[in-house]
């Protein structure tokens, strides 16, 4: 089944680890015959949530009007999110918090357009040593996954990268492709 994705980066630096697993799994999921949309977050205007609980209070998920509307539209209508980021204090970039702190206003009972059932998968990577360096940014995920009854499809968390380009040397490109070009 083809299926639209959306692949939400973390990175503020273009072509650095996380951003070229993205691509890889784009390519290869781009290949498979997928339309897949990429919003990078390091590049966008979002805003954190202000907790003002106006949540679809004007037909929409958010009142502030900033560039999540563009995102809240994409998310509504992907079946697959992939989340491409790298650690930041072991867990996401403050950027990509922010959009998924916007999130609260689909925890509302006006939520209009559920977000539940979608799929996801989760690119990582981080300059400490040793796959516990993930357990932070596990457990944010667990916590959206299991909110909204999201099921991971696949994870890919690469440790010990630290300089921009060092991923390419781990093999975790090869296989991003090949989870973005096997996805069923
Ligand atoms: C502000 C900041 C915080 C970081 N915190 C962590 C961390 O907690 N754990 C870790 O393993 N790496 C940490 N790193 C290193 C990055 O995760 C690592 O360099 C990664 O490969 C960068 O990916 P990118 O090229 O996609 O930006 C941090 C880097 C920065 C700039």
């Amino acid at each position: 089944m083809k299926k639209n994705v959306l692949v939400i980066t973390g990175s503020p630096r273009k072509g650095g680890n996380s951003d070229l697993m993205a691509d890889a799994f784009i390519k290869g999921a781009c290949e498979a015959g997928h339309s897949v949309d990429k919003f990078e977050t390091a590049f966008r205007q979002v805003t954190g949530c202000i907790a003002c609980e106006r949540c679809w209070s004007n037909g929409r998920a958010c009142v502030i009007d900033d560039d999540w509307q563009e995102f809240s539209e994409k998310l509504e209508k992907a079946d697959v999110l992939v989340f491409a980021y790298p650690l930041y204090w072991s867990t996401m970039p403050a950027q990509m918090k922010a959009v998924i702190d916007r999130l609260f206003s689909y925890c509302s009972d006006k939520c209009l357009h559920p977000l539940t059932g979608k799929e996801y998968v989760t690119l990582i990577c981080g300059e400490c040593e040793g796959d516990e360096i993930f357990s932070e940014a596990r457990a944010v995920q667990k916590g959206l996954d299991s909110y909204f009854e999201w099921k991971q499809l696949g994870e890919l968390a690469v440790h010990s990268v630290f300089k921009k380009g060092e991923i390419k040397r781990t093999g975790a490109l090869e296989k991003a492709y090949e989870m973005g070009r096997s996805m069923k």
